[in-house]
C-alpha cells in the first residue's frame, strides 16, 4: 500500500479527514439555511433567482456537487467503519469524549448516537434530493428568462403533513449530530485548549440550534400558511 494511502486510510487519518469533511458540510449547511431562508417570502421570485444562481454557476457548481457527494459518502463509510470498531489495531473512538472544560469525560445524548443521527441524516438527504433536485420542474419567468421554479415545488410538498413531520423530526435529530460532530471534529483535529475548548463547545451548540431552527421553520412555516 502507497504511504499515503496508508496513512489515510488508518484510523487517525480517518479520524482527521472525517473532521474536515464534517467541517465542509457543516459551511455547506449554514449556506443552504441561509439560502432556504428565503422560503419564507411568498414571492417566489428572490427564492428561484437564488436557486438559478446557483445553476448559473455551471461547471464550477458541478465540480463542487461531485466534491460534496466524495466528502458525504467518505464521512459516513469513515464514521460506519470507525463506529464498528473496525480498526482494531488502533482502537482510537470516533470522538474523544470530554466536555469543554476538559474535564472527565462525560458522555452525551448527541455523542451516543451519532451513527444512527449519521445514518438517518444519510437517508434523508437522499430522499430530500430525490424530492427536490430530481423532482418536478415547474418553469418561472423573471425578466423575460425561464428559470426553474423551486419556490412552488417547496411550497407544494410541505401541504403534506408527513413530509412536514419528517422534516421537523430528522432536521431536529440532525441538530443533536451537528452539535457533537463540530466539537469533535475539533478535537480530531488537535484543537483542545482549556482557552479555546469552551467557545468552540458553545459554538458548536449555536450553529447546531441556529441551522437546525432555520431548517425546522421552514416546512412548518409553509404548512401553516401555505394555502
Ligand atoms: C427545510 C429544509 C430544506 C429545504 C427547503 C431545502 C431545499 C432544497 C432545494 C430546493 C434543493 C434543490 C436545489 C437545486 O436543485 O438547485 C436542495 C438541495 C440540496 N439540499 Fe436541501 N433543503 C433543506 C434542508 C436540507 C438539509 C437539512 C440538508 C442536509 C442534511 C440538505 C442538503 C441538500 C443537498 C446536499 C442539496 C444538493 C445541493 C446541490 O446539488 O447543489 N438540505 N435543498
Amino acid at each position: 500500500m502507497q504511504p499515503l494511502f496508508k496513512v489515510v486510510w488508518s484510523s487517525v487519518g480517518k479520524k482527521f479527514i472525517m473532521a474536515l469533511s464534517g467541517l465542509a458540510m457543516v459551511v455547506f449547511l449554514v449556506e443552504h439555511v441561509v439560502g432556504n431562508l428565503l422560503l419564507y417570502s411568498t414571492d417566489p421570485d428572490p427564492y428561484n433567482k437564488y436557486g438559478h444562481f446557483l445553476v448559473s454557476l455551471g461547471s464550477v457548481l458541478i465540480v463542487v456537487e461531485y466534491i460534496f457527494v466524495a466528502i458525504l459518502l467518505f464521512h459516513a463509510y469513515s464514521g460506519i467503519t470507525i463506529a464498528l470498531g473496525s480498526n482494531k489495531a488502533r482502537p482510537i473512538g470516533y470522538y474523544k469524549v470530554g466536555n469543554a472544560s476538559g474535564d472527565a469525560s462525560r458522555k452525551t445524548f448527541s455523542s451516543k448516537t451519532m451513527i444512527w443521527t449519521g445514518i438517518l441524516t444519510f437517508v434523508f438527504i437522499v430522499i430530500h434530493l430525490k424530492t427536490f433536485k430530481f423532482g418536478a420542474y415547474y418553469a418561472s419567468h423573471v425578466g423575460g428568462e425561464e428559470i426553474r421554479d423551486l419556490h412552488t415545488l417547496v411550497w407544494e410538498v410541505f401541504r403534506s403533513p408527513a413530509y412536514v413531520l419528517f422534516y421537523v423530526i430528522t432536521i431536529f435529530l440532525l441538530g443533536f449530530h451537528l452539535r457533537h460532530g463540530f466539537w469533535s471534529a475539533f478535537q480530531s483535529l488537535g484543537v483542545n485548549h482549556p482557552r479555546y475548548s469552551p467557545f468552540i463547545y458553545c459554538l458548536g451548540i449555536l450553529i447546531a440550534i441556529a441551522v437546525a431552527a432555520g431548517f425546522i421553520g421552514i416546512p412548518v412555516w409553509i404548512y401553516f400558511t401555505g394555502a
